[in-house]
């Protein structure tokens, strides 16, 4: 653990302006800090944040080589590694960020290098079954895939990642993960003030933690059933790296969270904040912008969840961004090449309902229990569960036994109603396609479906404790 006091007595930031980000950069500027014996893996030297590039994928086909990489995770070792690599960058750990735009085409092209089978599938996207990349998706050794993506939904933040059946948690923890940001101009008109640059003022932030054995490996049993509480590693990584920093212009600075950890919650005690308890808003849930930027101090994220927060930093200011007491990522304002001026927090972000119609809805009820299973069954690739009807609006009620999981489903987005009794908090009424449920109560969400998925590809529901969905806490079904 490690420790706000060890933080103040250890590291000192007065070195840290030497830093300078580059977008879409690279390279590692590594700064000297106090060595910290006790707090195992910590750096004793700072790497800058590593921002994936940004890649334009709009109405073109992308390839993405699925491969094994090697990165400098730790000081002095190397980490093997999967990673998803383009023609011209070859990343050590996650992939690219893919920018696509609402009315265009995506098409990505996944080809697998590894050795054994995977699939890609795009979390957050509305696509019809046979472009999801679910379990039923294969891309064998030496194959590859094309999933044609048209987008039709709000500006959001999305991932990409592996869901080969029972193998998605060892796959994901080896690297395979990467953002999908959606654009969309009308929200651009409406709101141009909105940070947009990427690597600038708007920042990817992909939280995941991680073991390492001694040899620098990252340490993932796949015998072993990690139970109720799945994988929890010891280091809190940001965009693969453990306690990075990152220089910002003064200002509005946006981040893109997604917590693509394969079980951990950063929840209660455990919550995003920063280190001054300095307010900030959200501004995005899953599927988008809310209707307006919420204030908080801290922001609970489960497994497979994304939150964008803006926050202001001045010249020269400097703190922390937290997960519980941890430090995981070092934000500083030093960089003044950069006007952002122009950024601003909007007090109106976008028109979400507040609920759809809910008129003679087909209900449905999901039990997540630690058994494994959903509704006392556990994954089947032979067995369809459901069957919806294409635009129809559903009501899910969805609750677990007593453990935390984080309910997600496929090709949709939906909206929070009600928490049995409990506030649904304000950065939840947002659009969403995956959601907290803890203990017994259930939540109810209002569900449509727009697009196919037939017998052959259908969509799943599942919990995204990776751990939990590998051993059969999923289902499928389908939409027609
Ligand atoms: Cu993030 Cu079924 O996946
Ligand atoms: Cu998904
Ligand atoms: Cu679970």
């Amino acid at each position: 653990m490690i420790s706000r006091r060890n933080f103040v007595k250890n590291i000192s930031l007065g070195t840290v302006s030497l830093i300078v980000l580059g977008c879409g950069g690279k390279s590692k500027g590594k700064t000297s800090i106090g060595a910290n014996q006790a707090i195992p893996n910590t750096p004793t030297t700072r790497d800058k944040l590593f921002v994936p590039p940004l890649i334009d994928t709009r109405n073109t086909t992308t390839d993405l080589w699925v491969r094994v990489s090697e990165a400098s995770i730790l000081d002095a070792k190397k980490t093997s590694t999967y990673s998803y690599n383009t023609a011209t960058d070859t990343l050590g750990l996650l992939g690219p960020t893919l920018l696509m735009e609402r009315n265009m085409t995506s098409s990505l092209n996944f080809i697998n290098e590894l050795d054994v089978e995977t699939t890609a599938h795009q979390h957050g996207l509305h696509v019809s079954g046979n472009n999801d990349g679910g379990p039923q998706s294969k891309i064998l050794p030496g194959e590859s895939r094309t999933n044609i993506l048209e987008i039709d939904q709000p500006a959001g933040t999305h991932w990409y990642h592996p869901h080969p059946h029972g193998k998605t948690g060892e796959q994901v923890i080896k690297g395979l993960a990467g953002l999908i940001v959606i654009q969309d101009p009308e929200e651009i008109n409406l709101l141009p003030n909105l940070p947009r640059h990427y690597g600038i003022n708007d920042l990817p932030i992909i939280i995941q933690d991680k073991t390492f054995s001694d040899d620098g490996a990252i340490q993932y049993n796949t015998q072993k059933s990690y139970g109720k509480r799945g994988y929890l590693g010891d280091n809190i990584l940001v965009n693969g790296q453990i306690q990075p920093i990152v220089s910002t212009p003064s200002g509005w600075i946006r981040f893109r969270i997604l917590n693509g950890s394969n079980a951990r919650f950063y929840e209660r005690g455990d919550s995003l904040s920063f280190s001054n308890q300095q307010p900030f808003y959200v501004i995005a849930s899953d599927g988008g912008l809310l209707s307006n930027p919420v204030s908080t101090t801290s922001l609970p994220i489960g497994p497979g969840e994304r939150y964008e927060i803006m926050v202001n930093i001045n010249q020269n200011q400097q703190f922390d961004l937290m997960a519980g007491d941890r430090i995981i990522l070092s934000l500083i304002a030093d960089l003044s090449t950069y006007d952002n001026s122009q950024s601003i927090l909007p007090t109106v972000l976008a028109n979400v309902p507040q609920a759809l119609n809910q008129k003679n809805n087909v209900t449905r009820t999901f039990e997540l229990s630690e058994k494994m299973t959903i509704n006392g069954k556990k994954m089947d690739m032979a067995v369809i569960d459901e069957a919806v009807t294409i635009d129809t609006t559903e009501v899910w009620y969805i609750h677990g036994k007593g453990a935390r999981h984080t309910f997600h489903v496929h090709g949709c987005s939906f909206l929070i109603v009600d928490r049995n009794g409990a506030n649904v908090p304000d950065w939840e009424k947002g659009w969403k396609d995956t959601v907290i449920i803890s203990g017994k109560r259930p939540v109810k969400v209002l569900v449509k479906f727009n697009k196919i998925a037939d017998r052959n590809s259908p969509y799943m529901y599942h919990c995204h404790m990776l751990e939990h969905e590998d051993m059969g806490m999923m289902g499928q079904f389908i939409v027609t």
